[in-house]
Order: C-alpha cells, then sequence, then structure tokens
C-alpha cells in the first residue's frame, strides 16, 4: 500500500466541491458563520466554500506540504490551518453555533491499514464494541472515514451543526445506526448519491452525507437522493428494532423477525493454494499445479461462492483439506492417523506461515475457523453472500459432507427433504423480494449472515402456500418432487426449534 492510499489521499477536484458547496448554499440553504474542513488536504472544499462568506474558517490536515499549499492561498486572518493529525485534534474548542463541517474524509479500512502496520488509525479501534470473532470473519473491517464521522457527531451533537461529507454508502448507513442508536438528536440525515466513476474514477457506491444535528432529541428517518436530482426521493430507511431497514413497500410480504435455524459462514483458512484442491483427470491438483497424494479422509467437496449457479448443487471438481472438527482443535493427531496428509501440509508450512492474520499464529499449526459440528452436516442450504440476486442452493454430496467457503454462508439440515424444502421456500418469488428488500445491493455482500438471520421461517411458512413452492420448482427447472408432506414435515421442525 503506498503513502497515498494510507492516507486515503485522494483530492476532490474543484469542479466536484464547487457542486456541492452549490447545493448546499442554494437548495439546502445552508449560512455558516464558520466553516471546518477536517482532514482538508489541498483545501478544495474550503476555496470552494468561501461561497458561503463565513466569518472563520478552519482547515485540518495531517500533511504539511498540503497545509503549505493552503497556507500559500488562503488568508490567515480568516482561514486558519491546523497541522495536525485529526484523531488527535480536539474539537470541542470550535464548537458553537451555526458551524458547516464539509469535505472528504480519507477512506481507507481499518483492515488494509493494519496489514500496513499503518499508525494512521484512531486509539479506540473498536468504537463499535465489535466482537473477536468478527474480526476473524471480516465482520469489523470499517472504513477510517466511518471514525472520522462519527468523531464529529460526537464532538458537535447538541449543537445545530451541519455535517455535509463524502463517503460510501455503507459508510454513511452505519452512521445511520449510531447516531439513532445513540440518540442524538438531527432534524435531517440525507445521502445524496453521486457517480463516483465521474468524480474519482473508482466503483464505490458513494454520496455526499448531509447531517444537520440538532440540540434537541429529535430525529427522523435516513432519506436517500441523487444529488442529480436531490428533489426526487429515491428510498428512505429506518432503524427498527436495532436494523437498518429500507421502508418497506405495500407490495412486500414482511417475512422480517428471527430465523429458527443458525445462519453459518463458510470455511476460512487463507492458504487456497495448498488447502484447494482441482479434481482433475481424477487427480487431485493443489494450487502450485501439483499432484497431491494423500489419504482421502480429510479430503471434502467445496463449493465456492463463485459457484452457487443452480439450486442443487451434487456434482464437485473443487476439494479442500479440512484439518480440525471445530475451531482451536489440537491437529497433531494427523501426524499419526494420516501421515501422507500431514506430510504435505507440512512441506508446504511456508505457505501457512505467511497467512497474515493473527488468529492463526496463536492457534495450532494449518488451523482453520469457521469450522465446527455445523460443517460436517450432510444437508446443506447454502448461499453467495456477492450476489445480487439470492438464489439458494441445496448442497449434497453422496460421500461426504459438501463444506463451502467463508464468502458463502448456509443452513444445516439433517435430512434430504428438510434441506430441499427449505431451498424451495427461500427460491419462492415473495421470500426473494422480501430479501432484496432488506438488503443493500451497493454492500459488497448484499446477504450477509445478518440479513440472513432476520428470514423468519414461521411466518414463511404460514405464508408461502403449497402452489407457490410448486411455481418455485417449475422456474428453478427442477423435477417435481415437493409434496404436502414434506412441507407439513419441514413446518414440524420449524415449529420445534428451539432457536428464539
Ligand atoms: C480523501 S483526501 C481529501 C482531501 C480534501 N478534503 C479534499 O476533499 O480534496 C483525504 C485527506 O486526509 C488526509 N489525512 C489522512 N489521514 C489523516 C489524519 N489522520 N489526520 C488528518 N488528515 C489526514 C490526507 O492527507 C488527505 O489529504
Amino acid at each position: 500500500m503506498s503513502h497515498k492510499e494510507e492516507y486515503g489521499d485522494y483530492q476532490t477536484p474543484e469542479q466536484f466541491t464547487k457542486v456541492v458547496c452549490e447545493f448546499l448554499f442554494y437548495k439546502k440553504k445552508v449560512r455558516p458563520s464558520c466553516v471546518i474542513e477536517p482532514t482538508c488536504g489541498r483545501g478544495n472544499f474550503l476555496k470552494s466554500s468561501l461561497i458561503f462568506n463565513a466569518s472563520q474558517y478552519y482547515g485540518i490536515e495531517i500533511n504539511e506540504k498540503y497545509c503549505d499549499i493552503c497556507r500559500r492561498y488562503f488568508d490567515s486572518r480568516y482561514v486558519k490551518i491546523i497541522n495536525s493529525d485529526i484523531f488527535n485534534f480536539d474539537f470541542t474548542h470550535l464548537v458553537g453555533e451555526n458551524i458547516l463541517i464539509v469535505g472528504n474524509p480519507p477512506w481507507v479500512t481499518n483492515t488494509e491499514l493494519s496489514k500496513l502496520n499503518s499508525a494512521n488509525v484512531p486509539n479506540k479501534i473498536n468504537l463499535k464494541k465489535l466482537k473477536g470473532i468478527d474480526a476473524i470473519t471480516g465482520a469489523s473491517n470499517f472504513d477510517i472515514c466511518e471514525t472520522i464521522i462519527l468523531r464529529l457527531i460526537q464532538s458537535f451533537k447538541f449543537s445545530n451543526t451541519h455535517i455535509a461529507l463524502l463517503c460510501k454508502n455503507s459508510v454513511a448507513r452505519n452512521i445511520f445506526c449510531e447516531v439513532k442508536k445513540g440518540k442524538i438528536g438531527f432534524t435531517d440525515f440525507e445521502m445524496f448519491e453521486f457517480d463516483s466513476k465521474k468524480i474519482f474514477g473508482i466503483n464505490a457506491s458513494c454520496c455526499l452525507l448531509y447531517i444537520k444535528l440538532s440540540p434537541k432529541s429529535i430525529s427522523s428517518s435516513c432519506e436517500v437522493y441523487n444529488l442529480d436530482s436531490p428533489n426526487k426521493l429515491k428510498s428512505s430507511l429506518d432503524l427498527i428494532d436495532g436494523r437498518i431497514i429500507p421502508t418497506l413497500t405495500n407490495n412486500i410480504d414482511n417475512f422480517d423477525g428471527s430465523c429458527c435455524f443458525e445462519w453459518r459462514q463458510g470455511i476460512k483458512h487463507d492458504c487456497s493454494k495448498i488447502m484447494e484442491l482441482n479434481f482433475q483427470d481424477h487427480k487431485l491438483i493443489n494450487g502450485k499445479g501439483e499432484i497431491v497424494l494423500i489419504e482421502k479422509d480429510l479430503v471434502y467437496p467445496l463449493v465456492k461462492s463463485s459457484m452457487f449457479k443452480s439450486p442443487i448443487i451434487n456434482s464437485f471438481s473443487k476439494y479442500v483439506i479440512v484439518t480440525q472438527k471445530k475451531i482451536k482443535e489440537d491437529t497433531s493427531y494427523i501426524e499419526k492417523i494420516y501421515p501422507l496428509t500431514w506430510k504435505y501440509l507440512d512441506d508446504n508450512n511456508s505457505f501457512f506461515n505467511k497467512r497474515k492474520s493473527s488468529i492463526y499464529k496463536r492457534s495450532p499449526k494449518f488451523s482453520m475457523f469457521g469450522v465446527g459440528g455445523y460443517s460436517y452436516s450432510r444437508y446443506k442450504v447454502g448461499i453467495s453472500g456477492f450476489y445480487k440476486t439470492p438464489l439458494f442452493s441445496l448442497l449434497v454430496s453422496n460421500t461426504k459432507p459438501v463444506m463451502i467457503d467463508d464468502t458463502s454462508y448456509f443452513l444445516s439440515f439433517s435430512t434430504y427433504n428438510d434441506a430441499y424444502t427449505s431451498m424451495l421456500f427461500l427460491n419462492s418469488r415473495r421470500v426473494q423480494g422480501f430479501l432484496k428488500s432488506i438488503s443493500f445491493q451497493d454492500n459488497k455482500r448484499p446477504y450477509s449472515k445478518k440479513v440472513l438471520a432476520r428470514l423468519d421461517f414461521k411466518k414463511i411458512v404460514e405464508k408461502i402456500s403449497f402452489s407457490e413452492l410448486q411455481e418455485t420448482e417449475k422456474y428453478l427447472n427442477l423435477d417435481p418432487f415437493i409434496t404436502k408432506e414434506l412441507v407439513q414435515e419441514f413446518k414440524k421442525l420449524v415449529f420445534s426449534c428451539t432457536r428464539d
């Protein structure tokens, strides 16, 4: 990662800072007495914000060269440029009436920074108190931009400050969650989406996030617009029972609740060259192109997220070595029971040593994550977290449990019939409509474990009729298999489930 990437140093073109400031001035009628640009870089937002004719301007920036550029350009009586790390800067002395905070904080994730051992991170990185397991599965990966905006909100809450900052849509939604949960007062919370390809040459869904804070404890929903057509509401979001929900439209069924079955994420090993094997000409070949001759016992069929292409997956070309039955299990048993497998793994130990995450360093040799009794269930229904249209696949092999990778999620069943019936319910038109309505297509993983855990099977089995399941079978090009008896059995399972 370069210095530029580490500091999220992508200056906003002046043409665009002008569009944003004019929008705030003319459309939002913002008339601040003081303008602050945190992480101001070369000061393009400060330049365009001269339109506000405020009595005081502040720019805070870590890069000394940029501070000098700004100081040469602006009149120091009105525009104060402060060379400081934003994470050590105390904003409270700037809090006052009628302030505008405008700009573009760096877009870089804590995971990208930690790979670099970068010091450009806030002191309290666990601001949102994410659990250890989230760190392992990547759920705690968040943008530094998000931390900066949350800090600004913390400093300026209880005032009537306007916050207008560029960020990813996912960051804006997380901020909305935090602000609502923290009961921080605001009168407006709006996302104005723009074309990041056109402005920054990058593919990311992003917006101008506009928040008008309020000293009173009031709030509203989050409204989403296009910056090009700011009068046309695209959608609105709300926080209900701790979850962010696009406001449901009338023709979408509400299957929202808590799933009686536990959604699991697939296995994670970060060593695909050695652990993943392709089955070619009756031979297992590893990522180095070598033929691998090992005992078959620890080799399992593998479905990766790009392979979720049909409703039933029962033939496999990819396999994975699974070294453990549960997390942290001692792996030394492999040496005694499966000497060829152990030798193969040990010969390739250097690949395991290259695994960056510290979680592997504290674990037995050749450890994996996302393994447990559930990984070994014979019937699974899985989904790729990445796809835009959710397709649920029944995963079954005649010989062994099927494993899935850590970018996919699955439910485990003990019978084929229950797995098949659940796959049909999940692929039915109305469940798909509901899932799309509660997920965000611009998220890297629209169908995360969190989203899937909201599918309430009790509501689903009550509302979806037998004929809809038959229609789903036809639509998926499956031979007729579903019967009323199978549905009855599945309903019994759902209502006997004690997981809520
Ligand atoms: C995305 S650029 C935006 C610059 C400017 N606001 C603009 O919109 O053109 C992010 C800026 O944040 C600065 N930066 C990164 N980390 C910082 C930190 N910890 N404290 C202050 N500034 C920082 C970078 O040097 C860079 O100029």
